[in-house]
């Protein structure tokens, strides 16, 4: 069955044109960017006449980035180098063009050879500028590349140019407004493409298709049918090499500005007039306009110690490379959100997210109410009878499932919970496509719907904002701890109790 995004896909055709990675050495190209790139390639889902040109300080050759790139693939990519013949296809489309972004020399540079390289491979002008370098380079380099004369429509052919800019996207509503301001000097609003990577992934996808190319669940997905909400995004690595960046972070814009703000949305949005770019933004961004202002009481933050994940110790955050030893920064939160709409009115949506956690699952539950009645008993003798649960696994074991209670064989009447079950992997016969996989085809065929748009993103700010002011700027000695390894401060269970409910235990 072809999903909604896959009849769009087909109808767009990906012009020939050029990829310009900025940031071409960096860590974010060599693991996801290029491995995604030549898995397309290696699918025949690479646009055709496509031009990969990687740009970075390092002053090397054609030949040694593309010894590089292949290592990265070696390294990042799910399935390899594969065949040689393969490899010696994808490399043939990369160029390099060495960069010192401080310098605006050498952005003209950069344009000669990019002219060249347009004319020889006649892409006309059409480009996707890709921003994949630190945050606070974006405004200078977009700023340099449109000094340049590279932002604007190809003053010959009539090609166009596109700027993908990277997460994170300012640290709170201040400074993502300032950077709005500044891209706009040079580029349209339709010009840019904010990644938020979450949007890529097929199961995230999923959540509109589910909700709205099924008639059966749309007429229950409200208030009167739903009890409450709750999102989950739990993680067992740690802060990795990423001390420094993630005690300016924390959780709350790591985590939550984002990609849960995200889930969010595509769970409590309306039906779009249509399924397209600025009317699917439309509806998210009313989402988040009902979304009442988060109260310090309705949050609940924690910071994991030493333990063990997989039965391995692992150090504290505290002791983690490039973080302070009396560091307050929280590496989990659990929020509570209410949405003031007619849709949501009164049913809480309850979110966490954590690093060093128990398991590594990201998932959205939707907890139904229980019938009116209750005329049996649960055959486990707990109290009372289970209520269905729509999940929706956004990773790993990609699926949905639904819980219901049945009676099991015998004499007694009483009742059992089940579930349905839809497994993505054993549904097509394979994993689902990495996230950047689609959001570089997306932006390279022109389509914005799973990119997030200036109000989105500014409105996610000023929700998250003032909580994390509330936490981070009158910095208190004490942040609730938890053991890595387990599933977050007790603090966190105690909140969602006191409203008579659990987490999920994953
Ligand atoms: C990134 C965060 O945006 O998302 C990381 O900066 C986090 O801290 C990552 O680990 C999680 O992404 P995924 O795809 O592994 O769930």
């Amino acid at each position: 069955m072809e999903s909604l995004r896959e009849s769009a896909r087909a109808a767009a055709h990906p012009e020939r044109s050029v990829l310009v990675i900025f940031g071409a050495t960096g860590d974010l190209n060599k693991r996801k960017l290029i491995p995604a790139l030549y898995h397309l390639h290696v699918n025949r889902r690479l646009p055709e006449g496509l031009l990969i040109v990687g740009s970075a300080r390092s002053a090397v050759s054609d030949d040694d980035f593309r010894r590089q790139m292949r290592e990265a693939i070696e390294r990042f990519s799910r399935g390899g180098i594969g065949n040689e013949a393969e490899w010696s296809r994808f490399a043939d489309l990369l160029h390099y063009i060495p960069a010192n972004y401080r310098e605006p020399d050498s952005y003209l540079r950069m344009k000669d050879r990019l002219y060249k390289l347009e004319r020889e491979h006649s892409t006309e002008g059409r480009r996707v500028l890709y921003l994949a370098i630190p945050p606070d380079q974006y405004a200078p380099v977009a700023r340099q590349i449109a000094v340049a004369g590279l932002a604007g429509r190809h003053q010959e052919t009539g090609g166009w140019t596109r700027l993908v800019v990277e997460k994170p996207f300012g640290t709170d509503l201040d400074t993502a407004r300032q950077l709005n301001r500044e891209l706009h000097e040079f580029f349209d609003e339709s010009q840019i493409y904010r990644i938020d990577h979450y949007l890529g992934k097929e199961t995230v996808q999923n959540i509109l298709v589910f909700r709205f190319g099924n008639a059966v669940f749309e007429p229950i997905w409200n208030r009167r049918y739903v009890d409450y909400v709750q999102i989950t995004a739990a993680e067992t690595v740690g802060v990795e090499s990423r001390g420094g960046y993630y005690e300016q972070a924390g959780a709350l814009r790591d985590m939550f500005q984002n990609h849960l703000l995200q889930l969010v949305c595509m769970t409590a949005m309306e039906p779009p007039a249509f399924f397209a770019a600025d009317a699917v933004h439309d509806e998210k961004a009313k989402v988040l306009h009902a979304i009442r202002p988060i109260s310090p009481d309705e949050a609940v933050r924690g910071q994991y110690g030493a333990g063990e994940i997989n039965g391995k110790p692992v150090p504290g955050y505290r002791q983690e490379e490039g973080v302070d030893s009396g560091s307050t920064t929280e590496t989990y939160a659990a929020l509570k959100l209410w949405i003031d709409n007619w849709r949501w009115q009164g049913v809480p949506f309850y979110l966490r997210s954590g690093k060093r956690l128990a398991k590594r699952v990201t998932e959205i539950a939707i907890h139904f109410k229980k019938p009116p009645l209750s005329f049996f008993q649960s055959c486990a003798a707990v109290d009372g009878l289970g209520s269905n649960v729509l999940v929706m696994r956004i990773q790993p074991d990609e699926g949905v499932s639904l819980t219901f209670e049945v009676k099991p064989p015998g004499p007694e009447v009483c009742v059992n919970s089940l579930s349905l079950d839809f497994d993505y992997e054993v549904a097509f016969g394979a994993a689902p496509p990495e996230a950047y996989e689609t959001l570089l085809v997306d932006a390279l065929r022109g389509d914005s719907t799973l990119f997030t748009r200036q109000d989105w993103v500014e409105l996610a700010w000023s929700l998250l904002t003032p909580l994390i002011d509330a936490w981070h700027k009158t910095r208190s000695d004490f942040i609730p701890g938890y053991p890595a390894g387990s599933w977050g401060p007790k603090e966190a269970d105690a909140f969602i109790e006191k409203d008579g409910h659990h987490w999920r235990k994953l």
